[in-house]
């Protein structure tokens, strides 16, 4: 009885339903003609790409998995998940921007948001009018978020915070920052709480901007709290409620780092591909040699299978039923296909792969970092072990 209900639990097969598909070939459309092209500058020059910004804001997206009311475009999950994987397929560094904007701020924001906050954070960043930044690594705790020492002391209607906050994603170019402060050590996890920080707070300000191995547009720098007021009304849940915020928040984003994680091993492939059919060797092309074959097959069996781990993550996020093992179970090897298929796609270009000349080398540095964060692969293991041997 106990496996049918968890079968049934099960989708196995699916089919892409017309706005899915439409989705695809819009954002492919979009990214291919515009993002792609640029990718290689936004990476050498470490320029954060706005207009691509602007343009996913004039494409409606930037609210896509949220109800229209709030100026979302109300889609489920999948389509989500298209989009992080075809922007991600152009340029990665669209994409996390894209995904830390949507997964780990608005999505928070929706979940754990009053309809006043919702209103006051979440329309603005529908509209792609604000950015959002999610806040929760620090200089001495990562993988072990519950050990973030950054503080929030309340004092009347505000909350004073203190201290600095590692690896932000859209660091410097963000306007909402959900932040992950302290408010008693003694409790451990159970003290943290969740605050949308507002770019121009007293107080705030930006630290190191970091010089980074792939995603180099992206602007990740540190930020830095000194008597920071923030008001209640900013707090998302309870005083508290901060790492029940964090771990959901993350669950669904690292379906995004999934998404991105497939859309850089699709775009590798995509180029090996037609490289291959290009370069002669031995007085044919290196697509005629089976170890060229082979290896483009095994990566694409990887890359699919990496892709139906990710779907299935966000059906069950859908299904409005716990998603952390799915989610984990994508990240974790969705990433690893992406960083040992661009490694076999910089081969398959030989020397070639090894230069600028070529965007494959770039899919390699991108790809490291979805090993990293929002969880490293060791964290993501923790996360299935917990959850498969909960039934030993
Ligand atoms: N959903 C809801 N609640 C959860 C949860 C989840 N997914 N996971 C844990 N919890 C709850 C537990 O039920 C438990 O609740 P109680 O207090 O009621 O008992 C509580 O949280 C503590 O759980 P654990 O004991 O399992 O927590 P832990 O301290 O052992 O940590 C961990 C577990 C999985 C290692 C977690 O700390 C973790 O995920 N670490 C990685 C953090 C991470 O991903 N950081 C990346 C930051 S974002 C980023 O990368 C930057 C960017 O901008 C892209």
């Amino acid at each position: 009885m106990a496996i049918a209900t968890s079968l049934k639990d099960q989708p196995l097969t699916f089919e892409y339903s017309e706005e899915q598909m439409l989705i695809r070939e819009t954002i492919n459309e979009i990214a291919q003609k515009e993002f792609a092209p640029r990718a290689a500058e936004v990476d050498k020059n470490h320029r954060f790409p706005r207009e691509n910004w602007d343009l996913l804001a004039a494409s409606d997206v930037c609210g896509l998995p949220f109800p229209e009311q709030y100026g979302g475009a109300g889609l489920d999950s999948l389509c989500y998940s298209i989009v992080v994987e075809e922007l991600a397929k152009a340029c990665a560094t669209t994409s996390v921007m894209y995904s830390a904007h949507v997964s780990l701020t608005a999505k928070p924001i929706y979940i754990f948001g009053t309809e006043e906050q919702r209103q006051r954070f979440l329309v603005p960043m529908c509209q792609g009018k604000k950015l959002g930044a999610f806040a929760l690594s620090e200089p001495g705790s990562g993988s072990d978020a519950a050990a973030a020492r950054c503080t929030a002391v309340l004092k009347g209607d505000h909350f004073i915070l203190n201290g600095s906050k590692n690896w932000i994603t859209n660091g410097i170019e963000a306007d909402y920052y959900l932040v992950l402060a302290q408010t008693d050590a003694t409790l451990k996890h159970r003290g943290l709480v969740a605050l949308v920080v507002e770019k121009g707070s007293p107080g705030f300000s930006f630290g190191k901007l970091e010089d980074k191995l792939g995603i180099r547009g992206s602007s990740t720098c540190q930020i830095l709290f000194e008597d920071t007021p923030v008001p209640i009304e900013n707090m998302l849940g309870s005083i508290g409620e901060g790492f029940k915020v964090a771990m959901l928040t993350l669950d669904g984003g690292r379906i995004g780092i999934a998404s991105q994680a497939v859309g850089i091993a699709q775009g590798a492939w995509d180029h090996a591909f037609k490289y291959s059919k290009e370069r002669s060797a031995f007085g044919k092309t290196i697509n005629q040699f089976q170890a060229i074959q082979f290896m483009l097959a095994d990566m694409q069996t990887e890359i699919d299978a990496a892709r139906l781990l990710t779907y299935h993550a966000s059906l069950a996020q859908d299904r409005g039923v716990k998603f952390s093992k799915e989610a984990a179970h994508a990240k974790l090897y969705a990433s690893e296909v992406a960083m040992r298929n661009t490694v076999k796609c910089v081969q398959i270009f030989g020397g070639y792969g090894f230069v600028t000349d070529y965007p494959v080398e770039r899919y390699m540095r991108d790809a490291k970092i979805t090993e990293i964060y929002e969880g490293t692969s060791e964290v993501q293991r923790i996360v299935i072990a917990n959850h498969v041997l909960k039934g030993m």
